[in-house]
């Protein structure tokens, strides 16, 4: 096992390459989309296998029909949480950008996955709905959309999150290298390439 760079520059040639979840939770306009897009490219550089699962994609295919109940969010981030735990085992780094508001399957797609680092991409509410990036504050106040998190629906922060993103105080650089450490400190990225 040498940890001096390969020939093709990866810093852990010939360790076994290791898939890991990341996954972005946060309210709608903190920051999952932009930082994982960050992270995904800072990781590509690196040679790293890298996919993004990300909510409002998903929501147009593999989860279209679902919408907004409790019970169709938690059937959302399962179905995600599948997807991710199996990229995961063939040895991807897979970025998941959604909502994900309860904690509680948050815990159980991060026990069913194993490999998981959980990113708590952090806004004030009142700051997310001044970027209003797709404009549904606006509507969500109107009375337009019924159920908007953060607005008439629950959002649970993480408790112990791996990571915290205050994207707020932090720029998007900022924020993409503080994930990309902590991965390298996990030995996440040992043997990317
Ligand atoms: S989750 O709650 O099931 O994790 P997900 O991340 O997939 O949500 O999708 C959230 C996206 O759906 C938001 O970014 C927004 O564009 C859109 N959306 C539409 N209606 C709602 C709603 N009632 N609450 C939150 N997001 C909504």
């Amino acid at each position: 096992m040498s940890l001096h760079a390969g020939e093709d520059g990866s810093r852990f040639a010939g360790e076994a390459r290791r898939g890991v979840t990341v996954w972005f939770t946060g309210l709608s306009s903190a920051g999952k989309t932009t930082l994982g897009r960050a992270v995904e490219a800072q990781l590509r550089a690196r040679g790293c296998r890298v996919e993004i699962l990300d909510g409002d994609e998903i929501r147009q295919r593999l989860c279209r029909g679902l919408g907004f109940s409790k019970e169709d969010r938690d059937e959302n981030i399962r179905r995600i949480g599948y997807v991710a735990e199996v990229l995961t085992r063939h040895e991807v780094i897979v970025l998941v950008a959604a909502i994900s508001p309860y904690a509680a399957v948050r815990r159980e797609v991060r026990e069913r996955i194993g490999a998981f680092v959980e990113v708590y991409v952090n806004a004030p509410v009142q700051i997310c709905e001044q970027r209003d990036v797709k404009g549904l504050y606006k509507k969500a106040r109107a009375g337009e959309i019924q159920g908007f998190t953060g607005i008439d629906d629950p959002y649970e922060p993480p408790t112990a999150p791996e990571i915290e993103c205050r994207t707020d105080r932090e720029t998007v650089e900022e924020s993409a290298s503080k994930i990309v450490r902590c991965l390298e400190e996990g030995l996440w990225l040992a043997g990317a390439r």
